[in-house]
């Protein structure tokens, strides 16, 4: 009878912990949902408790009521040892009393459905936001996060790199979110999270929803400026020519050659792919040559079709050596190079290991104060506001390119974009990669790039770029 059920329902501990479970938590979500929706700005937190945890609780203590419900019963059965309740409630339609129970069950039930789903629903788009992916595991993802707040790409979220459009994908990253969730909550994830990521998903489904692969971008000028570690911080320029290249006419020139759809690049690599043992090129025509570093093993390794990843690995958590943001920092004015050997002295500061960024901040002000008044005391005292700003954007470099906490140091991820904070190109386009015939994958500077200036101190080509 569906009377004995309601009995068993109301009598049962478990059955009443749940249906309080279920309702506080379906209160406390509606509650929370409408205060949000009259503007209150939770932050991520809120959303992940009001569409995430407390829809868990609910769910729960919905599924507490009818465990509660069946054990009480087989307790009873057991005390009166017979047989004389049924396990299961009988429903008999023609009681006008259970068709009544019946419909205020189905329709709590319906309720239910609709604030649960709502609440997937809302819950999914928090998962899926910067915010969550960023911050509900803090420091976790701080480096990552970090580095994507200042990079090209921060109005881009996560998961449009590392998730992408379509269901199968979404379900996958649900489930490595499931275990990472776990991970983080036993301590148990690595640090650093480590590089490269071997299941991010084909460059074709992310980057190239938003990014042309054959677009043309012919050569594109870069100029650096460099400071030398000398007492006047001496300013170097370096100017290339890019032949970043793209489809033209019938067919690809330049770098972006590489991702010309017709032609296939495959190669052979280590684990952390700094190290390339083979490469394997099938040209338009269908025709392959297979290129080998003669100092790599036979065999073992990865094998891997060559996409944007393979140069653009730091498209959006991009961390730069300590020299090259000094650099940056000077040239943007952040820096006073006025100020005698900030160059050297900076970056003897900053390449160094300190507990927290905190730490640093505190270490970094002090040793460039010191080294200014013990060097240059008459000066130190007109100097001191320019030290000041010194230090604070020397810590500010060190804050956004290291993190104590996760084992993340200068260097932990290298860029692959050109040669300098890692071999990058030079993997492949290197004199022992080569093929039988002893054919090498082209190292001439001009395949790549025409420098225009290489650290001059007043390279004629820039008057002519930008005539006074
Ligand atoms: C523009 C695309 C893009 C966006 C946006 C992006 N990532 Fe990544 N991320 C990548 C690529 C590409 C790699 C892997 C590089 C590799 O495997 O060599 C990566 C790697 C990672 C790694 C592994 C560690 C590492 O640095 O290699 C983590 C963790 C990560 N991303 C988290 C995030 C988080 C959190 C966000 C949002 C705050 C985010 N990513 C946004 C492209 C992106
Ligand atoms: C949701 C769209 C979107 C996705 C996905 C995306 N990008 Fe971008 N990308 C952008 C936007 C927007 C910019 C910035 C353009 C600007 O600032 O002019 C950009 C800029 C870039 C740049 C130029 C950066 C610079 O220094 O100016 C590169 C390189 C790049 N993306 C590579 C990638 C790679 C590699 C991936 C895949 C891992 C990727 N993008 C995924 C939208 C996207
Ligand atoms: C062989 C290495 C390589 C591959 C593969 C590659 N790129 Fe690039 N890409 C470069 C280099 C080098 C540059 C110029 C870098 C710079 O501006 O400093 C560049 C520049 C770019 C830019 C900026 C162009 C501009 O107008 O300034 C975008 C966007 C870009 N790449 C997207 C992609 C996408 C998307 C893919 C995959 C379809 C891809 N790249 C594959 C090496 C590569
Ligand atoms: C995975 C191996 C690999 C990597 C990494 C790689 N390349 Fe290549 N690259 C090749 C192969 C293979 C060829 C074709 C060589 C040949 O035909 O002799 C090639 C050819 C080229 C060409 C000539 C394209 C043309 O017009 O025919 C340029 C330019 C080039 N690469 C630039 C770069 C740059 C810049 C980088 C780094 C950002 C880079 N490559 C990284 C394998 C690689
Ligand atoms: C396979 C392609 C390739 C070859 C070969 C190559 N380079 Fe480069 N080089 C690059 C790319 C790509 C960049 C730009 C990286 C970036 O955008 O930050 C670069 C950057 C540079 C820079 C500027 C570095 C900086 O950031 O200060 C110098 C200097 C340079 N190359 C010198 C050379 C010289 C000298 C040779 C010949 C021995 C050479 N390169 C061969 C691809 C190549």
């Amino acid at each position: 009878m569906v009377r004995n059920f309601i009995v068993s329902i109301t009598r049962s501990g478990i059955s009443l912990s749940g249906t309080a479970l279920a309702v506080a938590a379906l209160v406390l979500m509606l509650s929370l949902f409408a205060l949000e929706q009259f503007g209150f700005e939770g932050g991520p937190y809120l959303g992940i408790l009001t569409f995430l945890i407390l829809p868990m609780i609910a769910v729960v203590g919905l599924i507490l009521i009818p465990i509660g419900a069946v054990l009480w019963r087989r307790k009873m059965n057991r005390l009166s040892g017979s047989e004389s309740m049924p396990m299961m409630p009988v429903f008999d339609l023609n009681v006008p009393k259970t068709r009544h129970w019946l419909l205020i069950l189905l329709a709590a039930t319906m309720f239910n459905i609709i604030i649960l789903s709502t609440a997937t629903y809302k819950g999914v788009e928090v998962m899926e936001s910067v915010e969550f992916c960023g911050m509900a595991c803090h420091a976790v993802m701080e480096p990552e996060h970090t580095a994507h707040a200042r990079s090209p790409h921060s109005r881009v979220s996560c998961a449009e790199c590392h998730i992408g459009p379509g269901a199968d994908w979404f379900v996958k990253s649900k489930m490595d979110g499931a275990w990472q969730l776990v991970a983080v909550a036993l301590d148990i994830y690595p640090r650093p999270i480590p590089t490269p990521l071997h299941n991010l998903r084909p460059a074709r489904d992310t980057c190239e929803q938003c990014h042309w692969p054959t677009k043309f971008v012919g050569d594109k000028l870069s100029v650096i400026k460099t400071y030398e570690e000398d007492e006047e911080n001496t300013e170097l320029t370096t100017a290339l020519l890019l032949h970043v290249g793209g489809e033209e006419g019938a067919g690809s020139t330049g770098i972006h050659w590489h991702v010309d759809p017709n032609v296939a690049i495959r190669y052979r690599s280590d684990e952390t792919r700094e190290e390339v043992y083979e490469v394997e090129f099938t040209d338009v025509d269908g025709t392959v040559t297979d290129f080998r570093d003669r100092k790599a093993p036979e065999d073992g390794g990865i094998w891997r079709s060559m996409d944007c990843v393979d140069c653009h690995n730091r498209p959006s958590h991009i961390y730069q050596p300590p020299g090259k943001e000094i650099d940056k920092a000077i040239s943007a004015g952040l820096i006073d190079r006025t100020l005698p050997f900030v160059k050297r002295e900076g970056l003897r500061i900053i390449d160094a290991e300190y507990d927290s960024h905190e730490v640093a901040r505190v270490a970094i002000t002090d040793q460039l104060t010191q080294f200014y008044t013990d060097n240059y005391p008459d000066q130190s005292a007109e100097a001191s506001a320019a030290v000041q700003t010194a230090a604070n954007t020397l810590g500010d470099i060190y804050s956004v390119n290291v993190f104590p906490q996760m084992k993340v140091w200068w260097n932990t991820y290298p860029n692959h974009i050109g040669h300098e904070q890692s071999p990058g190109c030079f993997r492949c386009h290197k004199k022992s990669m080569r093929t039988e015939e002893r054919v090498a994958i082209s190292r001439d500077c001009d395949t790549c790039h025409v420098l225009l200036a290489e650290r001059e101190k007043d390279p004629q080509i820039m008057s002519t770029l930008k005539p006074e």
